[in-house]
């Protein structure tokens, strides 16, 4: 199987499948607790279907959105996520120079394995980052500092995250940061030499976000114990109305789910909220972003952007999300498969596709651009 084999997310998750060590490939492919959530997050878009309108003249397609101030050629972004190196030795880099390529967003995770400063160098496209609040409010305000001096263009508080999920996948391999594996997943290390190639001949694994500020180191602390010992469950709504104000340009709640709380994230100053849970990787049993995102449009939508993103694999999906009233749809997986199959090629041949799909889908539906779409094109499924 080669990336000219891939035409759509399950054959990019084949080829990743084949290509990664398992504990690697379940950390990316699996979720929390029964993953119930994880398989919703797709399952929540066939429950609404797309109504087309034809005879409009649809030779030209503009399928660009102006979110948080960014304007994006495409309606979707690479949602930030941690440890790309681990996926592909080129991670960071390969996904931002695809993203870039294509005029569109990425995230840069706070457990990242590439500097901000780094991914920053590849171009001036918009470039978010990922930021987890630390107990050390001096450590919060020095990253800050950091990120504004490295050009960062939105700031993503991720607020789903107060304490890790329950992934069982990586209990069973023993994945953790650094590597505890046991024999099995040791087993599935030594059946995929080439990975183990790759990772020793390319710049040593690190987490340059963190690396200044937290030691990680086996025996020292695990990323596990970072979540635990340095992030702090007690932030509240006051926490996070200062770091807007310290940071002072567009700033989003990513994992935010409830009409109340968007209410509150417009109130203290956010500019965007990401509707979100994470990819089913944090609590279990939760409500999709699709199932919910008409309420929180129609409480917030009219003053601050409104985004989503989990169990993103079509453009019908994307559109039907624009359709409902996101700004912008963030993608996960769709992305880190492709980058774990073939490195930067492979992130860029699924964003073409992606596109290529967005393009034919908004042909099909009849709008020439996305201020078409509205939510006269869709009827809900009883
Ligand atoms: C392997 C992996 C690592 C992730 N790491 C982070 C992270 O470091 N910070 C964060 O806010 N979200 C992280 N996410 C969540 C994504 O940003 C995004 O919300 C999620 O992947 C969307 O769901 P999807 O994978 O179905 O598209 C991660 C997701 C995956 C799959």
């Amino acid at each position: 199987m080669r990336l000219t084999d891939c035409h759509n997310f399950a054959d990019f998750r084949e080829l990743a499948r084949r290509r990664l060590p398992g504990p690697i490939f379940n950390y990316i492919d699996g979720a929390a607790d029964d993953e119930v959530t994880y398989r919703r997050n797709t399952q929540s878009f066939n429950d609404v279907d797309l109504v087309p309108n034809i005879l409009r003249g649809v030779e030209k397609i503009d399928m660009s959105v102006t979110v948080m101030g960014q304007k994006l050629a495409l309606p979707f972004y690479c949602s930030p996520t941690a440890l790309q190196r681990l996926f592909h030795h080129d991670g960071e880099l390969a996904v931002a120079r695809a993203a870039t390529k294509h005029g569109t967003m990425f995230g840069v995770s706070s457990l990242g394995t590439t500097s901000l400063e780094d991914v920053r160098k590849i171009g001036d496209g918009p470039q978010a980052y990922q930021f987890y609040f630390h107990k050390d409010r001096g450590l919060n305000k020095a990253m800050m500092r950091r990120a504004k001096a490295s050009g960062v263009n939105v700031m993503m508080l991720t607020v789903d995250s107060i304490t890790g999920g329950n992934r069982e996948r990586d209990k069973r391999t023993g994945f953790s940061i650094p590597f505890k594996l046991n024999a099995r997943g040791i087993a599935q290390f030594v059946m995929k030499p080439m990975w183990g190639i790759n990772y020793i001949t390319h710049p040593a694994f690190s987490l340059p976000q963190l690396d200044e500020h937290v030691k990680m180191a086996p025996g020292a602390m695990s990323i596990g114990g970072y979540f635990t010992e340095m992030l702090d469950p007690a932030m509240n709504w006051k926490d996070v109305e200062e770091m807007v104000d310290e940071w002072g340009g567009h700033f989003c709640l990513k994992g935010v789910m409830s009409v109340e709380d968007a209410k509150k994230a417009q109130k203290i100053g956010c500019t965007g909220v990401i509707l979100s849970n994470h990819g089913g990787r944090q609590l279990d049993g939760s409500r999709t972003a699709f199932d919910q995102l008409a309420a929180v449009v129609d409480a917030v939508g009219s003053k601050i952007d409104v985004i989503m993103d989990g169990g993103v694999q079509r453009g019908t999906h994307v559109l039907k999300a624009l359709s409902m009233g996101a700004k912008a749809v963030g993608m996960g997986r769709a992305y880190l498969f492709p980058l774990a199959a073939a490195g930067q090629p492979g992130v860029e041949r699924a964003i073409e596709l992606m596109k290529t799909e967005i393009e034919r889908d908004m042909k099909l539906m009849g709008t020439r651009n996305v201020s078409e779409l509205s939510r006269k094109n869709l009827i809900i499924r009883h």
